[in-house]
Formats: C-alpha cells, structure tokens, sequence
C-alpha cells in the first residue's frame, strides 16, 4: 500500500498475512451482524403468523369428491406448502412446514400422523406434536368446505 505522509513524500506499508487476515475477519463479521439486524428489523416489520392462520384471501383447494376421509393432500399456494386433510371429524389444512427447522411433513395416510423426513418429529391430525424435536404445532390454515368444495385461508 502507498501512503502519503504529508510530507510530499510517497511512504509504502505492506500489510502483513495476519492483519490481512484480521481485516478479513472483521468484514465477515460485520457482514453477518448487518445481515441480522437487517432480519430482525423485516420480521419486526414482517412479523411471520403464528397459530392459525386465515387473514388471507379464500384459495380453492379442489372438490370434497377428490379427499375421502384418511387422505390427505399436498397444496401449493403462496409460496407455501400445506396439507389439507380429510379426517373423522372434517376437513384440515395446516401449513406443512416442521416447526423444529421448516421441513416439509409428510402425511402418513395409513397411520394418520404426520413425520418429518429431516429429523423424525411426529405430529397428529390435529397438526399437535405427538414426539420431538419440533417444538410446537404445525400452524393450521382456517378450512372452508362450501359448494362442494374445499377452500383455505393461508
Ligand atoms: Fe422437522 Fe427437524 S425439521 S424434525
């Protein structure tokens, strides 16, 4: 590097392997703290849904005919990725993101519970954990079964 010492003279200073490297360290550093703030500031403006959602506008999923009771089947709306069921007791969505950290469940249909492929979480038709790691239900989508067929509220 060539500085100039004010003197009108050019004064040269090569900078060493590890303050290079501490320079590095410190950018990456700063790099990563920017990038949190920057997320915590657009989930504090974006804050994500929590519990059931249904805030959204009615998406149609497909007719009553097509789910009969134990089935289960995968919708794509959104950007997200549910689950709309069809169970003893009506009809479910949930949002099929793992709550431990965001897998995709998958629905077992002879078993009527959900597994997460990434590290084993189990959860019931009603979307509550049944073991771990997850640490809370699946975020169920308001469901809505009218003119023959099934709706959600994402
Ligand atoms: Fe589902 Fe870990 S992401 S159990």
């Amino acid at each position: 590097m060539v500085m100039d010492d004010g003197s009108g003279q050019k004064a040269s200073k090569t900078i060493g392997r590890r303050e290079a490297l501490a320079n590095i360290s410190l950018l990456g550093a700063l790099v990563v703290l920017g990038a949190g703030v920057v997320n915590a500031f657009v989930r504090f403006i974006y804050p994500p849904r929590r519990g059931v959602q249904g805030a959204g506008d009615e998406i149609e999923v497909g007719p009553v005919a097509n789910l009969a009771i134990g089935k289960g089947t995968k919708f794509f709306a959104d950007g997200v990725t549910y689950w709309v069921l069809h169970v003893d007791d009506g009809f479910k969505s949930f949002n099929a993101k793992c709550t431990h950290a965001g897998c995709i469940v998958e629905w077992i249909e002879g078993s009527r519970y959900f597994k997460c492929p990434c590290h084993g979480a189990q959860f019931d038709a009603n979307g509550n954990v049944i073991s771990g790691p997850a640490p809370s239900p699946l975020v169920a989508a308001a469901t809505i079964v009218k003119g023959g067929k099934i709706y959600l509220k994402g």
